[in-house]
């Protein structure tokens, strides 16, 4: 630990602990346990020290002024986990191949609109994913209206994910006839999606405890290993709110570690540990 961090590590007081726990919970949902003093201060010591400010208080401060909105969203980017994969939890991937895009395709044919959201996609992974996966049962779906729609609350991940370029070592879950088919070198040792894949996924930053803009219904939704940072009554708000955005025997695909609790009140019915159907 440097001289200065080891400075600010003494400047940071549990009342600062406190303002950043109640900025987390009513910005994002986000809920961190008093347990969890030691890796906030890990990941805001950076920012403050960058600021030039003299202690965490007075950067708290300046984020909570009207002159500090970008420092806010900075803060708020970095108080969240975005550990991802491409094609993590294989098995949604699957069920959504065989279950969800040959009816959304043949939907589509027929003249409606196929939609599929990633509402917390992190640096992107899981929306390629879903869309190598989409192409890979409806190739034709980028001359059709079929959109995946990708969103964070943070706005660097959501920069990244758009960019749609990964290093090559990341990509060991992708196979090489996907890698031929939907990606492009990109430098020394990264790929990049390109082509008619890049017709897919529309990337946004959107909170999900914030109001939603979008109007229609989604055939599925992956909110997966993001409502464990979240409180009960958060948790359960959001699955309600999701729940009324698929429609009627449309998916909603959740984290390994997840379980809604509210499932029959929300109208959906688990099919799989992690996978509940909308049915009523
Ligand atoms: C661990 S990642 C999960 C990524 C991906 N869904 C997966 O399972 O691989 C959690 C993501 O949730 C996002 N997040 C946290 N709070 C959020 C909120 N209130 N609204 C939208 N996204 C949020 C974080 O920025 C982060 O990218």
């Amino acid at each position: 630990m440097s001289a200065t961090d080891a400075l600010l590590e003494e400047n940071f007081t549990t009342a600062d602990f406190e303002v950043v726990r109640r900025i987390a919970h009513e910005k994002a949902g986000i809920y961190f346990p008093e347990s969890r003093s030691t890796l906030v201060f890990s990941r805001l010591s950076r920012l403050v020290r960058e600021s030039g400010l003299v202690s965490f208080s007075a950067y708290l401060d300046f984020v909570q002024s009207p002159a500090g909105l970008v420092a806010m969203d900075e803060m708020i980017c970095a108080l969240t986990t975005n550990v991802t994969g491409f094609f993590r939890e294989r098995k949604h991937f699957v069920h959504l191949e065989e279950e969800v895009l040959p009816r959304l395709a043949e939907g589509v044919r027929q003249g409606r609109r196929g939609r599929i959201w990633s509402a917390a996609c992190s640096t992107g992974q899981e929306p390629w994913s879903i869309a190598m996966s989409v192409l890979s049962v409806f190739p034709e779906a980028p001359q059709h209206d079929v959109r995946i729609l990708a969103t964070d609350i943070n706005s660097q991940v959501v920069a990244q994910a758009r960019a749609g370029v990964y290093p090559d070592e990341e990509t060991s879950a992708i196979s090489a006839a996907q890698k031929a088919r939907f990606m492009r070198t990109e430098g020394a040792a990264s790929v990049q999606f390109a082509g008619p894949i890049t017709r897919l996924p529309v990337f946004k930053v959107l909170n999900l405890n914030a109001e939603w803009p979008m109007r229609g219904l989604f055939d599925a939704i992956f909110c997966r290993n993001v409502v464990i940072y979240f409180d009960e009554q958060t948790r359960n708000r959001l699955w309600q709110r999701l729940a009324d955005k698929l429609e009627y025997g449309g998916f909603l695909y959740i984290g390994h570690s997840e379980k809604i609790a509210c499932a029959r009140q929300c109208g959906l019915e688990q099919v799989l540990p992690t996978i509940y159907e909308k049915r009523h």
